[in-house]
């Protein structure tokens, strides 16, 4: 308990947002105490939990920057159990100012320890890079949750954040492993599909979550509406598989 989790992988477009606000919405149905942290200057988390980022005073680009204490940033949304630590793309500055501040891979964990034990999982969804911002996030991290899509650059991609990840723990993190491998947007009727799971198993059989995502429109629709899937389309396969997923990775950490 008081688990942080980093939703990681360099790659665009592979289901890191998706996957941090449905699990971690689903985590809140299942009963557990849920922040997300927004940490990706495109601030899809933020919508994607229905904040509007014209009404935010502060953000994570403040929380990185100034002296503000999270609980400060820290916003209820109207879902069970989730509260948004959320942002805009004022967050993309922080990326240059971190590298130039002294000790600049700590700040995030820092300021995320002071409200730590306000929560069972605290959840971070990560930018498409291995900047300064995923950096802090996984220095901040006891756990790294991987999505990533049925490709096969996805594997290559796969090897580079694994290493990047064994950088982190071995200069900022001890603690930092990795949690689970999920699959996203998956369909079982290609064969493209079953060879990339085939080789995920091979290497990485202890890792990989035994639900992966299906491909599932509603899962694409229910952001623009700032509903997780679960309170969108409850009956959905990716209301279902994602809480699924939610299950098997409170039972990982
Ligand atoms: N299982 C799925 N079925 C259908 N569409 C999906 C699924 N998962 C994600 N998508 C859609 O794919 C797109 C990319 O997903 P998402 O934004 O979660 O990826 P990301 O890794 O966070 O992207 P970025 O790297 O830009 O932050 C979005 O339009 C999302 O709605
Ligand atoms: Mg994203």
């Amino acid at each position: 308990m008081n688990k942080i989790i980093s939703f990681a992988n360099q790659k665009g477009g592979v289901g890191k947002t998706t996957s941090a606000v449905n699990i971690a919405a689903s985590l809140g149905v299942l009963g557990y105490k849920v922040l997300i942290v927004d940490l990706d200057p495109q601030g899809n988390a933020t919508s994607g939990v229905g904040i509007a980022k014209k009404s935010l005073k502060s953000t994570s680009y403040e929380l990185l920057t100034t002296e503000v204490p999270a609980a400060d940033v820290i916003l209820q949304t109207k879902y069970d159990n989730l509260s948004i630590l959320p942002t805009t793309t004022t967050l993309a500055r922080a990326e240059y100012e971190l590298g130039d501040s002294k000790d600049g891979e700590y700040i995030l964990k820092k300021k995320l320890d002071e409200v730590k034990a306000n929560y069972d999982y605290i959840i971070i969804d990560c930018p498409p890079s291995l900047g300064m911002l995923t950096v802090n996030a996984m220095t901040a991290s006891d756990g790294v949750v991987i999505p990533m899509q049925c490709e096969f650059f996805a594997l290559e991609g796969l090897s580079q954040l694994m290493v990047t990840i064994g950088q982190i723990k071995a200069h900022y993190n001890k603690t930092l492993n990795v949690t689970g491998i999920l699959v996203t947007m998956y369909n079982s009727r290609l064969l493209l599909s079953t060879q990339v799971i085939r080789e995920l198993k091979k290497h990485y059989s202890d890792k990989l979550f035994e639900t992966p995502i299906s491909r599932n429109v509603k899962l694409s629709e229910a952001p623009g509406f700032g509903e997780p899937v679960y309170y969108f389309e409850k009956r959905s396969k990716g209301a279902a598989e994602y809480l699924n997923v939610a299950k098997e990775l409170a039972e990982r950490i």
